[in-house]
């Protein structure tokens, strides 16, 4: 039976009311119906549902908890790149920002918009005609996991957007983070259920936002605040960053109330300093503030650099500090032979979370620093940035701590140590014949970034490298299931799984593969870089330093050790066989030919075509397309009535061009 009209209207009605109160309750803090009038309009929803369940839509009320729980999570390809922020740390580095962007403006005094930096994780919603049909996590930038239904359960994030300009595609980004009062019930919970409490806030959120079973996440108090758009079509939104938070707001998504205008650096430093009063009273952690240049033709100007834009800075708070005693100094080997000693240290709470052990970098910093054992010391954590010992209390210092001196032998393998002229590390000279270094490399490898093979932790890869089931990365290919069953404290369930975890990781990238090789100074931007520019493995492994030089972003120390690593014959043939194992990716999309890239124009008067359709042509072949003339601007594109910007691109001597002219030039027959 087909349902009746009136129950179709119903429905509908309901929908309406019910998101609305949702979001007057958890958006807007200012309920209009008490929970139990609210839990009885969901009632009647739900009963209708289950007697006409062809009413059921994606974006009922309902269905915040519905899905079943996934077996892993998809893939998605994030159409525009999720960026992230460069950081200043002092004044001096916020005033060096400014100065850049009223250098490339050419401008003496820019508003930027001014907002906290949420402490969580950024995520991607995208909305389909006004309805939320995917979330993401940022991942790499470039690809990140589909999170839908765990989103679908934030109470705040509205499955339906409101209002009449809502565009066809738009996608919002934003962060998704804890609240201190929801991380302090989450605890009391966790504790309630004699399971593991969570370190901080930040920590909670991501272990609740990466659940399989969404019924989990509904439980969990997540909440978010949009900061931005990706990808929006059927128009621009507005010109400023702070319109476009305004819109986002008027279609019912969470917005911080608090972003404000500001002028120049006097204006950020106002706002900062009001936020580092302010932190310590805010609901939710913050690690500093973010600066973005308002205006949109003006972001455009400055562009980005490989990860971050140059319209954008995160003023950072200075980190937190405690102090405690050092127990002992450890050397610990990394992936690449480099010895860090690290500070064991008496137990302490810094920075919301408690620190045993924190690095002292190299023997210089320890050297300059003088830590000896017994010393009590200050210690400081920044987010999530690995504990660092400041500074020795050296008042407190007892008679006889003995100077600390760097071993001369590595404490894993015993070879020599070696220290590079003019470099701070020490190395152990062990290479892969030492089982630390190996046994990093392989954890490298295994990684979730690199070629993500579930369930191979770091215990695992110490056993198997412990057992000598393994002495390369190829190796692992070759594991069977009885050989890792066989291993203390494993089932074979679990020597099933790792098996075929490893055998889906085969097919991967050419950009993962390429990180998950090591290569000193390729993390995983460049890995990617690289796989762009080369498109294949061999031509990478044939290549020279001038070539490497000659791509951007790749400087002459890390062209050297990607030259020097191919060379290795043990790398070769580590690769080699790896290839043989059958480890392989989809070819590489070669990015189009852009034959206007790295050309500025300018549009000024009405034109006849849309004036975003030209810009996006434009864009599409490669061009920047600013909003203000400077010298630099290529071409300045004039339609009728062009106005001063005509004016301007005559005097500076800049190439005009009437509508036909510049559709010729996009279309490559001028
Ligand atoms: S804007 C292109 N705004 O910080 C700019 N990010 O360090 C991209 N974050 O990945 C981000 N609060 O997760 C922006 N108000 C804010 C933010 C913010 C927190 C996070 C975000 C980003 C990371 C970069």
């Amino acid at each position: 039976m087909s349902a009746p009209k009136s129950a179709c209207r119903r429905v509908r009605e309901l929908h309406e009311q019910l998101h609305e109160h949702n979001y007057r309750y958890y958006t807007k803090d200012d309920p209009l119906i008490s929970d139990a009038e609210y839990d009885q309009l969901l009632r009647e929803l739900q009963a209708l549902e289950s007697r006409y369940p062809e009413l059921i839509t994606p974006d009922s009320p309902t269905r915040r908890v519905g899905a079943a729980p996934l077996k892993g999570f998809g893939e998605v390809r994030h159409e525009v790149r999720m960026l992230s922020l460069d950081n200043a740390m002092t004044d001096d580095e916020l005033a060096g920002f400014e100065q850049r962007v009223c250098r490339v403006l050419e401008i003496d005094e820019v508003e930027y918009a001014a907002e906290p930096k949420l402490d969580g994780l950024a995520v991607s919603l995208l909305y389909q005609d006004g309805r939320l049909v995917r979330a993401a996590t940022r991942g790499d930038g470039t690809t990140g996991e589909d999170i839908t239904q765990n989103i679908r359960t934030l109470n705040s994030v509205p499955l339906r957007l409101v209002g009449e300009d809502v565009p066809e595609t738009l996608e919002v980004r934003g962060e998704v983070f804890i609240s201190h009062a929801g991380f302090e019930e989450l605890n009391r919970q966790t504790a309630a259920e004699g399971q593991k409490s969570f370190v901080n806030p930040r920590n909670a959120a991501a272990g609740s936002l990466r659940q399989l079973d969404p019924a989990i996440t509904a439980q969990r108090p997540l909440e978010m605040f949009c900061y931005g758009v990706g990808k929006v079509t059927a128009g621009s939104l507005a010109a400023t960053h702070t319109e476009t938070l305004s819109k986002l707001k008027a279609w019912h998504l969470p917005v911080y109330e608090d972003v404000e205008c500001v002028s120049g650096l006097a204006g950020c430093r106002d706002y900062f300093n009001r936020y580092e009063q302010l932190r310590d009273d805010l609901p939710f952690d913050i690690d500093g503030v973010v600066f973005k240049v308002n205006r949109f033709d003006q972001q455009e100007v400055l562009g980005f650099v490989a990860r971050a834009p140059r319209w954008a800075i995160a003023r950072k708070f200075q980190p937190e500090e405690s102090e405690t005693t050092v127990l002992g100094i450890d050397i610990q080997v990394g992936r690449t032979g480099a010895l860090t000693p690290v500070a064991r240290l008496e137990p302490v709470f810094v920075g919301g979370v408690t620190v045993t052990n924190a690095t002292l970098h190299n023997e210089d910093e320890i050297q300059r620093k003088d830590v000896r054992v017994g010393d009590h010391v200050i210690v400081r954590r920044a987010g999530d940035v690995i504990p660092e010992v400041a500074r020795v209390v050296i008042e407190k210092r007892k008679k006889g701590a003995a100077k600390f001196h760097m071993l001369t032998h590595c404490p894993v393998c015993g070879s020599q140590v070696t220290r590079a002229e003019g470099e701070a590390v020490a190395r152990c000279s062990g290479g892969l014949f030492c089982p630390a270094q190996r046994k990093q490399a392989i954890k490298h490898f295994a990684s979730r970034r690199a070629m993500d093979v579930e369930g191979l932790g770091d215990k695992l890869v110490e056993q198997l490298v412990d057992e000598a089931l393994i002495a390369d990365v190829s190796d692992l290919y070759c594991l069977a299931v009885d050989e890792v069953a066989g291993l203390e404290r494993m089932a074979t369930k679990s020597a099933v799984n790792l098996v075929a975890a490893l055998d889906k990781s085969r097919t991967t990238t050419l950009g993962r593969f390429v990180f998950s090789l090591g290569i000193r100074g390729v993390g995983e931007a460049t890995a990617q870089l690289l796989a762009q520019e080369f498109g294949e493995l061999e031509s990478l492994m044939a290549t020279d330093v001038e070539t490497l030089e000659a791509i951007h972003d790749i400087g002459p120390i890390v062209a050297q050790h990607i030259v020097d690593f191919f060379g290795e014959q043990h790398n070769r043939d580590v690769i080699g066989k790896l290839l043989a194992a059958g480890v392989n990716w989809p070819a590489v999309e070669k990015p189009r030919e852009q034959p206007l890239a790295g050309k500025t124009f300018v549009l000024t008067g009405t034109l006849t075509m849309p004036r975003n359709k030209l810009k996006e042509k434009l864009q599409v072949q490669g061009a920047k397309v600013s909003g203000s003339i400077s010298k630099k601007t290529d071409y300045v594109v004039v339609g009728e009535n062009p106005g001063s910007k005509h004016d301007k691109a005559l005097q500076l001597g800049v190439a005009v061009l009437d509508e036909a002219e510049c559709l010729q030039l996009i279309s490559g027959k001028s």
